[in-house]
């Protein structure tokens, strides 16, 4: 995939260095891109810890160790790059000293990665600005982006006065997971499945994005977030856009980003009607969660879109924290075959196309075959077209390093554009501001038993296992 041509940065500053983010995702692909020999420019990492940078380099070491592992040539390569600048982003001087640092003469066109708190992307793109430090350079910034269709246009607006929008790179890792891009490809690469994939074949869909942990010491964050702020709006929405969208045609590079704004927008607003919400019993004990929270860790979803296409397919989504496994799964369920020749299968026949996100990466084909024997009778079957181990791991391309190269690199195929951004939140928000009711479920379940009833009529929700 690839737009326009551009120059490559030369230098990439983060803010947001010693945070939750740069230690999960951010150390981790630095030390990926320098393996592969892919990180040739100043390193500046930005924080207000009050730390040295020898305290960064333990922290990048601790990440790296505990995500993936260590690989000591390439952490040296990453930490002769890596210079701290630990000051306040409201401060003139953090940003000379972030200037100091990019070399001499001093790169051109850095690229400035906001691993920060939303609240704190206006006062850094300003001083960025009043630096000079924007001109000629790209800004990647994380999800989610806004916390509704209005804030989304109201900060778009604020990057907008420092970056034009080909330096905007709107950062949600779910669109630099090959399992993701998979289903992309696997659409549109092949001939058999693009004349079933429509309302004449296809009875429902499913996605499933189940973590059988927590808020993980993000209490505040999250508590701030809620689960369709955090993975619905952005994640499950992209995967839902690749699923539904229309071929795009590769003669020109928005093509694919065009189409996942044209589906999106076909989605009905959603209305309470169609979700359950629900919060795991113990997270209002949480650090930094308030005891009388009313922020959902789980929600399901049923979706509309209407199009050509799809018109009453439902698209059923959910999402959950401290559910009973982590995984991340779609499920396109078939209709059935006229039950004239073989009556035996009930309820379903099982006809299905399955993708795996994560951990693991699987497609599969579900179907049946006879059994041997003297009857007409079968069996559930599954032809598995790709098993890949987790991404990022045995020297695959992770998400975040496949992401970060892009966005060096110029390339805003895999990011989300603002109409993207804003269609998806024009799908969500009236959910977001209407009251509804939460229901309690336990941890290690499969959530509230509430949002059985809503995938009822298709015969209940998918099960990964
Ligand atoms: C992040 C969310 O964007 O995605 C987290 O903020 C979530 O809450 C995570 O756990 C899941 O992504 P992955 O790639 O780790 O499955």
């Amino acid at each position: 995939m690839g737009t326009a041509k551009a120059l490559p940065s030369d230098a990439l500053v983060f803010f947001g260095a010693t945070g939750d983010l740069a230690y999960k995702k951010i150390f981790p692909a630095l030390q990926a891109m320098a393996r592969r020999g892919r990180l040739e420019v100043p390193i500046v990492g930005v924080a207000k810890s009050g730390w040295s940078r020898e305290q960064l380099i333990d922290r990048a070491k601790a990440s790296v160790t505990e995500n993936g592992g260590l690989d000591a040539v390439a952490f040296e390569k990453l930490v002769s790059r890596l210079q701290y600048v630990d000051g306040d982003y409201n401060d003139a001087a953090t940003f000379s000293a972030i200037t100091k640092h990019l070399g001499t003469p001093r790169a051109a066109r850095p690229l400035h990665y906001l691993a920060i708190p939303p609240s704190m992307f206006p006062t850094v793109i300003d001083r960025l600005a009043e630096a000079g430090l924007a001109k000629d350079a790209r800004v990647v910034v994380e999800k989610p982006f806004g916390r509704d269709l209005a804030s989304a246009q109201s900060l778009n607006q604020i990057v907008h006065k420092a970056f034009p929008e080909e330096s905007i790179f709107r950062i949600d890792h779910y669109l630099g997971k090959e399992a993701v891009q998979n289903i992309l490809y696997f659409r549109f690469a092949n001939a058999f499945l693009e004349p079933i994939l429509n309302r004449n074949y296809v009875e429902n869909v499913q996605i499933t994005m189940a973590e059988s942990f927590g808020v993980k010491g993000r209490g505040k964050f999250y508590d701030e977030t809620g689960i369709v702020r955090d993975v619905i709006q952005n994640h499950l929405l992209q995967v839902v856009s690749y699923l539904a969208m229309e071929a795009p045609s590769s003669t020109y590079p928005e093509a694919i980003r065009d189409e996942q704004a044209k589906v999106l927008r076909n989605v009905r607003p959603l209305s309470v009607e169609h979700m359950v919400r629900g919060q795991f019993n113990g997270y209002r004990d949480e650090p930094g969660v308030a005891p009388d929270s009313f922020i959902a860790t789980y929600a399901a979803l049923r979706l509309h879109v209407d199009s050509w296409r799809w018109d009453g397919v439902p698209f059923y989504v959910r999402a959950g924290k401290s559910l009973a496994m982590t995984c991340t799964e779609v499920m396109v369920e078939l209709k059935n075959p006229p039950q004239v020749v073989f009556k035996e299968a009930a309820p379903s026949m099982g006809n299905y196309l399955r993708f795996r996100v994560s951990p693991n990466v699987t497609i599969a084909l579900g179907a049946r075959a006879k059994q041997h024997g003297e009857k007409m009778v079968g069996a559930p079957t599954e032809l598995r077209v790709v098993e890949e181990p987790e991404q990022g791991k045995e020297g695959r391309l992770g998400d975040y390093e496949r992401l970060l190269g892009d966005a060096m690199n110029g390339d805003a195929t895999l990011f989300a554009r603002q109409d993207v951004v804003e269609a998806a939140w024009a799908i969500v928000d009236p959910i977001l501001h209407g009251p509804s009711p939460m229901f309690l479920y336990e941890p290690g379940t499969w959530g509230p038993k509430e949002a059985d009833a809503l995938a009822a009529d298709v015969g209940g929700w998918n099960t990964p296992t």
